[in-house]
Parts: structure tokens; sequence; C-alpha cells
């Protein structure tokens, strides 16, 4: 059962300082692919410290530990592919974050298949809503991981995931995300880019197609605008 939030947030409300430490959340789970596809090195390793950092040219990052067996595959071989995990892949995700490379075969271990990426030679995850490919733009070591940025070359979307009139869904996918060393899935659609200013009419149908089981009622205009016409996602 979903616990309610109770309380009013423009109330004062009372603190625990922690110091200072990396708590962002929610993260996105991804499966980041290396290695050749087919080959003995071809590799998952699970990531949650990943992001996007820019639109033009579209680039990620992921923050990877140089004790990774991913680690060097991915900088020597100057490519890697970011796989999103939805529900279906979530304990595949975890085992893959558990275990190394070096020591086991994940693909095998988890009964995962390859999926080529024709632009790259690494592999990606075949069933995972959305594949990432990218070739590595620059990397920093921080510390104690290495921030390695990525330079998005393709996208593979799974095909269920678009409506008839060519529109996508992503919220229909399970997407799954990492919050303080727990996996939690996104149950429900609390608004969309701009909710807070959209016009009445236009909030009550955009909100109505995004109800379970009506995803086929809402057969809206393309899912990469607003009702207004405008880009959905902030750039
Ligand atoms: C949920 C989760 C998130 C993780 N995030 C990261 C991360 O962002 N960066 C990292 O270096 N390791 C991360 N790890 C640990 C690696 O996935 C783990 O060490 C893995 O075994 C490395 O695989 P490899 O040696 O085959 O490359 C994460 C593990 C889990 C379970």
């Amino acid at each position: 059962m979903e616990k309610k939030i109770s309380g009013d947030p423009r109330q004062e409300t009372s603190y625990r300082s922690i110091g200072a430490t990396t708590l962002l959340a929610p993260l996105p789970v991804v499966m980041v692919t290396s290695g050749r596809q087919g080959e003995d090195n071809s590799n998952i390793m699970t990531a949650a410290w990943s992001g996007i950092v820019n639109t033009h040219p579209p680039m990620l990052s992921v923050s990877i530990k140089p004790s990774r067996f991913s680690h060097d595959l991915i900088l020597e071989q100057g490519e890697f592919a970011v796989n999103l995990t939805d529900r279906r892949l979530v304990r595949a995700a975890d085992y893959c974050g558990v275990r190394s490379g070096r020591d086991v075969n994940k693909w095998k271990e988890m009964g995962l298949r390859e999926r080529a990426i024709p632009e790259l030679s690494c592999p990606g995850i075949d069933s995972s809503p959305v594949t990432l490919g990218c070739r590595v733009h620059q990397h920093l070591f921080l510390g104690s991981h290495t921030l390695v940025i990525g330079e998005i070359v393709c996208v593979q979307v799974r095909e269920d995931l678009f409506d008839g009139d060519g529109s996508l869904h992503l919220e229909r996918a399970g997407l799954v995300c990492y919050s303080h060393g727990v996996y939690q899935d996104l149950n429900r659609v609390l608004g969309f880019f701009g909710y807070s200013v959209a016009r009445e009419e236009v909030l009550k149908k955009r909100m109505l197609a995004y109800r379970p089981g009506r995803a086929e009622a809402g057969k809206r205009k393309s899912a990469t605008q607003d009702g207004q016409g405008r880009k959905r996602n902030h750039r």
C-alpha cells in the first residue's frame, strides 16, 4: 500500500544533518554493456551514477570505478552502450552489479541475449526498453571513480513502446530507479513537462491518457510534445 505523505509542505520542517555524502535520489538503474558482441569479453555492469550531460551533441555520463572489469574495456574500446532497466530486468541488473565479468559470463548466468548495435561493435541487451549506443568523448578520474562522458551515437527503442501514430510512451516501459540501496518502480504519472502551467482542458486530456489501462484511449499528439505543441523535455 502506498504510504501517504501528510502535512503541509509550506510548514517548517525538521532535518537531521548526515554529513557530506552522495545521497542523490532517485537515480536511474542502467546496464552498461561493453566489449565486442559475440566475443568472450562482452560484458554487462550495472551503474546508478549516470546522467544526461549535453543535448547538442547528445551526451551522457557514467562514473565507473577503475577496479571494474568494464572500466578498461570501455576506455580501450572507446565505446559502450547504456541499457535502461525495466521490472523484468531488475534482478539481472542487481546480479550484474554484484558479480564481475572477470569471473562469470553474466549474459549466460542471467539468460540475457546480445543485440547488435549497427553503429558500434559492442552489444546492447535484447529486451531492454531503450539502448543508447555511445562513443567515449572524454574521461576524467575524480578520486574514486572515472567520469566517462559518452557521445550518444544511436538510440534503439523497443517497438512495443510506440503507439500506432508513432508516439513514444516511455511511461509504459515499467522503468526502475534506485534510491538509497533499493530498487523501486515508477508506478504513476503525476504530471508532465509543463503541466503546472498547462490549460485545464490540456491537463485533463493528457492526464486521462496516462491512466493505467487507458493507453489506447489516449491516442494523443506526439509524446514528444506538450499539449501546446512545444517540445516536452527540458533541453
Ligand atoms: C544498483 C547498483 C548500482 C551500481 N552503480 C555503479 C556505478 O555507478 N559505478 C560503478 O563503478 N559501479 C557501480 N556498481 C557496481 C558495479 O556494477 C559492480 O562492481 C560490477 O560487478 C562491475 O562489473 P564488472 O567488473 O563486470 O565491470 C553498482 C552496483 C549496483 C548493484
